[in-house]
């Protein structure tokens, strides 16, 4: 049986600005059961850390959650005090983030930080702590983790850092990783130690990962599940095969004719996505992705429904929606004329 660990109902999240309102996030629903590894990919501005921040409890004037419900282990994460979030965030639910150059504190040593947060989470006195401190460090491929610990964040490179909040995020064991964009940043060999370090997560711990990430490689490699956003919504979600196998929506078979295929050679063309996403203080009321879309056509410019195609994988388009309706037409023993 799953455990469902995350429910996001319909989420809304804008930002006012000087221009007007900036409707970042249009009503987004998707859920995150224990232990999965689910990937949320989309192009820049699509929504993806924005959502991960409101889940997190952590947006902030001039943006606002208008509508939707966020649950976690079936209890309301909406409306809770910031005490009560002071419990939950960073210890059942921890977020690495997309700028790591902005979480450590620069004037304490990497030791003091990593310790404070493992014994104030895990009860353990400062031995055990810094033991912990300097295992956590190891594992996320820092070498000679005990003098480390004992310097300064300017001491440590942008990927070094990065590791520390990823290790940071871990040491509380969390039920719920949120880890946006972590490897962006890092070269190809630290890249892949920390993509192992999830594997093992996934494979050894109950810890869900949701992991935001531009790289469908990454996705490929270590989530079970992907959430393709545009535009401030959700534009298609299924299993990884589903994804790349049987991709519906046409924004996802874009971003997968814009990826490089690995081993694909040189000579493999690309073809990137022409235009531009679209202006979200003033976002068109139908499909977001219509106006790049080869395969657009009148209806399109109405909100499009979310159809399922098999079990919990599901597109946000028309196209879905009329084969879907020929199915059933066809499955009824109608024709599409009558
Ligand atoms: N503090 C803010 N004030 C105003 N607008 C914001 C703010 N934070 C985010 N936005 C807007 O919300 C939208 C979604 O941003 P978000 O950061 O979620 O994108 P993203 O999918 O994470 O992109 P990227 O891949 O570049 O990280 C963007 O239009 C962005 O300009
Ligand atoms: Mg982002």
């Amino acid at each position: 049986m799953t455990k469902r660990l995350l429910s996001v109902e319909n989420l809304q999240v804008s930002f006012a600005t000087r221009d007007g309102e900036n409707q970042a996030v249009r009503g987004v629903s998707f859920h995150i059961d224990a232990g999965e590894t689910v990937g949320i990919v989309g192009e820049s501005g699509s929504g993806k850390s924005v959502t991960a921040k409101a889940v997190m409890s952590l947006i902030t004037p001039p943006g606002r959650i208008t509508a939707g419900n966020i649950r976690f282990r079936g209890g309301s994460l909406t409306g809770l005090s910031e005490k009560e979030w002071r419990s939950l965030r960073g210890n059942r639910i921890a977020m690495v983030f997309q700028d790591p150059m902005t979480s450590l504190n620069p004037v304490k040593k990497i030791g003091q930080q990593l310790t404070e947060v493992i014994r104030r989470h895990r009860g353990l006195n400062k031995e055990a702590a810094f033991a912990e401190a300097a295992k956590l460090l190891r594992q996320v491929g820092i070498q000679q983790p005990e003098q480390r610990l004992k310097q300064y964040p300017h001491e440590f490179s942008g990927g070094m850092r990065q590791r520390v909040m990823i290790a940071m995020a871990l040491s509380c064991q969390p039920e719920l990783l949120i880890a946006d964009e972590p490897t962006t940043a890092l070269d190809a060999t630290i890249q892949a130690q920390i993509l192992d370090l999830f594997k093992e997560l996934k494979e050894n711990s109950e810890t869900a990962i949701a992991l935001i990430t531009h790289d469908l490689g990454v996705v490929a490699q270590v989530c079970t599940r992907v959430i393709v956003m545009y535009g401030g919504l959700i534009m298609e979600e299924g299993t990884v095969e589903d994804i790349f196998y049987r991709p519906q929506h046409p924004y996802t078979q874009g971003l997968l004719r814009s990826i490089p295929k690995r081993g694909g050679g040189s000579r493999e063309r690309l073809i990137p996505i022409e235009g531009t996403p679209p202006d979200l203080l003033d976002p068109p009321p139908g499909c977001p992705f219509m106006e790049r879309c080869p395969h657009a056509f009148g209806r399109c410019s109405e909100r499009p429904p979310v159809v399922e195609h098999a079990a919990g994988h599901r597109s946000m388009c028309w196209l879905a929606e009329g084969t879907q309706n020929q199915a059933a037409a066809y499955a009824e023993g109608r024709t599409s004329g009558e």
